[in-house]
């Protein structure tokens, strides 16, 4: 059969496992004559310790392999957060429902049939490499996000720790409302990036250690509106724009940039500005001491009565504190000065 000639485009690292020495050497010559990288293994284990210690873009693997099944390694594959991006391809003996069905469930992103058809193991794999780099380049730019994020907190050696905490327990208090694993995966980027927009609050006026002329103030609170204007072209961060954008507006409509009411604040917002809030009260910082997490909830309890934040978000996260026998560790907090 005529092979398409090397595609130019496209490149990447292949990891195959399959039991069968010839199958093996069939599909390295095949993928290996198109220029892609490739590595072959006999079993399922020693292809997820080629996957810990290698960089692959896409794994194909035989179904029937002693020590590990396929499904086996392909489940373990896309439940571990460290390679649950990249693409696994099933080669099944036969054309088996029950065979693809468990593959689905396993996370499968495609399936092959053996005999394995040569042009259609090139088109597949090309189609799921260019996959993987677009999801690559997309990675790429979230961390660069991150970094300016963290890069701004680690400005204030008060904040040391800050984002760790909020995404934890944002996480946390998003699981406890109910909310839709979608919105937890906002919360989860919204607790590293929502203050990214200080990038753009000068150095004097970020780390003052007195209080804030209206001026500044009036600097420093256009931070969620720049942060939103970072973080808009993202695609993948369109649920966390609104975290981003309305993390400082207040239960009652007092607060910026928008000064919306009630509901009409995002609850993801809601979420993140109660565990923000609460961090900030049980830091330490240069002009007072860290609360307890008990006197820290009674002056948030004051701050609810004054119609500042939701109060069912707010009893939900009591909850939160209170199964959590240590509670949050006093250390520093971005919100405690500037932020609040
Ligand atoms: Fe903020």
């Amino acid at each position: 059969m005529m092979l398409r000639p090397p595609h130019q485009s496209v490149t990447g690292s292949i990891l195959v496992a399959d039991d069968q020495t010839a199958n093996r050497e069939l599909l390295q010559e095949l993928l290996s004559a198109q220029g892609f990288t490739v590595i072959a293994v006999p079993d399922g284990a020693a292809a997820l310790e080629q996957l810990s210690s290698t960089q692959i873009d896409l794994v194909l693997l035989d179904v029937m392999m002693p020590r590990l099944t396929g499904f086996a390694v392909c489940e373990k594959i896309k439940s571990n957060p460290a390679t649950d991006l990249v693409p696994v391809v099933l080669i099944t003996s036969l054309s088996d429902r029950q065979d693809r069905l468990q593959g689905i469930k396993a996370g499968a992103d495609d399936f092959l049939t053996r005999p394995v058809d040569p042009t259609e193991l090139l088109a597949r794999v090309r189609s799921l490499l260019k996959l993987k780099q677009r999801t690559d380049e997309l990675e790429r730019a979230e961390s660069v996000l991150f970094s300016l994020a963290r890069s701004i907190e680690s400005k204030d050696p008060y904040t040391h720790g800050h984002c760790e905490r909020l995404v934890e327990y944002s996480v946390r208090l998003g699981e406890q409302v109910g909310l839709p694993e979608e919105q937890v995966t906002a919360l989860r980027r919204g607790a590293v990036v929502h203050d990214i927009g200080k990038v753009a609050v000068p150095d004097a006026i970020l780390l003052k250690p007195g209080r804030l002329t209206e001026e500044e103030w009036k600097i420093v609170r256009e931070h969620p509106v720049i942060g939103e204007r970072i973080c808009e072209p993202l695609k993948s961060f369109r649920a966390v724009l609104p975290i981003i954008r309305h993390h400082h507006e207040k239960y009652d409509g007092s607060g910026y940039p928008d000064g919306l009411r009630g509901d009409a604040v995002p609850i993801t917002a809601r979420v993140l500005q109660i565990v923000d809030v609460f961090d900030a009260l049980t830091t330490e910082r240069p002009y007072k001491k860290a609360f307890s997490a008990s006197d820290a909830l009674q002056t948030m309890r004051e701050e609810v009565a004054k119609g500042w934040w939701d109060p069912q978000v707010f009893d939900q996260f009591v909850q939160v504190v209170r199964a959590d026998a240590t509670g949050f560790r006093s250390c520093g907090a971005a919100a405690a000065g500037t932020n609040r």
